[in-house]
């Protein structure tokens, strides 16, 4: 298929991309570099400079080539925190910039759509693992907008016909197995891209934001999804809408729970570097833990997760980093 990806030249988009392009499919890249680097660019997928923000952009992109048959949209901010101190930057940027691409979609005849959501959507969780029929209560204004757009993209599907997969990612982690993505994420907040930096010395310290939580070690427990597993997942997703043409929401996770604790054991271990920590306050708005169930996706796309033991995650994450 011709597909335009909104963001690939991005952490996750550049995967994704990689990925498309692999399979065989035509990819342009659209992605106005705020936040996307030149070196995560293929010289095999047509780049596109461009801004969500301009619908005339996007429908000259979605035109070009013959046409796109679909687009995946990862061009979203994705900052918790800022979300909260900046809402207007989160409406303009994540909400707008979505209806414009469905109404550039309608106007150019683009049939399908791969939404990057997040398990942001689901809030604090009611209980575990949590799986697509938990009530979504976003707690944090960046989830909000993931679940307005997840609605939207349910009447354009029942009012014009447009296919979409929603992919509510857990924690995304993990570089290219391969070594083929080469950017870094600029001032990462995650877990592992700040374990990563202060293994490399480029940070003093990693901070565990509270030790005392209900968990068998105190610090928070998330579900790390790598970002190879990730990206199938997407070209998989086009397949079943193409192939059904019908519209899925899923859940990507491991389904398996990993303490911050954990996670800095096995970086120490991986990197053999000393990485320093302090224990911190809690971060407000932290659930203890949260895991996915990933059976709807492995149901309906045949998709599983192979790369997403904690080992794999950091190994290819310091690969990325010690350069
Ligand atoms: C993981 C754990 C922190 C940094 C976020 C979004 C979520 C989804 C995935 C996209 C937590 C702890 C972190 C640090 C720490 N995003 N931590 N020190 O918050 O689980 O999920 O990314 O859709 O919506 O909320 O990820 O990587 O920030 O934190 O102790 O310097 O690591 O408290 O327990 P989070 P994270």
């Amino acid at each position: 298929m011709n597909i335009l990806v909104i963001g690939g030249a991005g952490y996750i988009g550049s995967h994704v991309t990689r990925e498309l392009l692999d399979r065989g499919h035509k990819v342009t890249v659209f992605d106005n570099l705020s936040s996307g680097l030149r070196e995560n660019l293929f010289p095999e997928a047509v780049f596109v400079h461009g801004d969500t923000l301009r619908y005339e952009q996007l429908v000259a992109a979605m035109r070009s080539g013959g046409g796109m048959d679909g687009a995946v949209y990862l061009a979203a901010f994705k900052a918790v925190g800022e979300s909260m101190l900046k809402p207007e930057k989160y409406s303009v940027n994540n909400i707008i910039a979505a209806i414009n691409l469905l109404n550039a979609a309608c106007e150019t005849g683009l049939r399908y759509i791969i939404f990057s959501s997040s398990a942001a959507v689901y809030g604090e969780p009611a209980y575990l693992p949590i799986d697509e029929k938990h009530p979504t209560n976003p707690e944090n204004y960046y989830g909000f907008t993931k679940l307005e757009i997840e609605k939207f993209l349910s009447w354009y599907d029942r009012l014009k016909g447009i296919r979409f997969a929603s992919l509510r990612y857990f924690n995304a982690a993990g570089y290219d197995l391969k070594g083929r993505i080469a950017g870094l994420e600029q001032n990462p907040a995650n877990l592992i891209p700040v374990i990563m930096e202060t293994a490399r010395g480029t940070r003093k310290e990693l901070q565990i934001f509270g030790d005392d939580y209900d968990t068998p070690d105190g610090t928070c427990i998330r579900d790390y999804i790598h970002v190879s597993d990730l990206a199938a997942a997407h070209a998989l997703a086009l397949d079943y809408i193409g192939k059904n043409e019908k519209s899925v929401t899923v859940n990507l996770g491991s389904e398996t729970g990993s303490s911050v604790m954990e996670v800095l054991e096995t970086a120490r271990r991986v990197t053999g570097k000393p990485i320093p920590s302090r224990v911190a306050e809690r971060r407000p708005g932290d659930p203890a833990k949260l895991t996915a169930s990933a059976a709807l996706a492995r149901e309906l796309l045949g998709w599983k997760a192979e790369y997403s033991d904690m080992e794999t995650l950091v190994r290819t994450s310091w690969e990325a980093y010690r350069k």
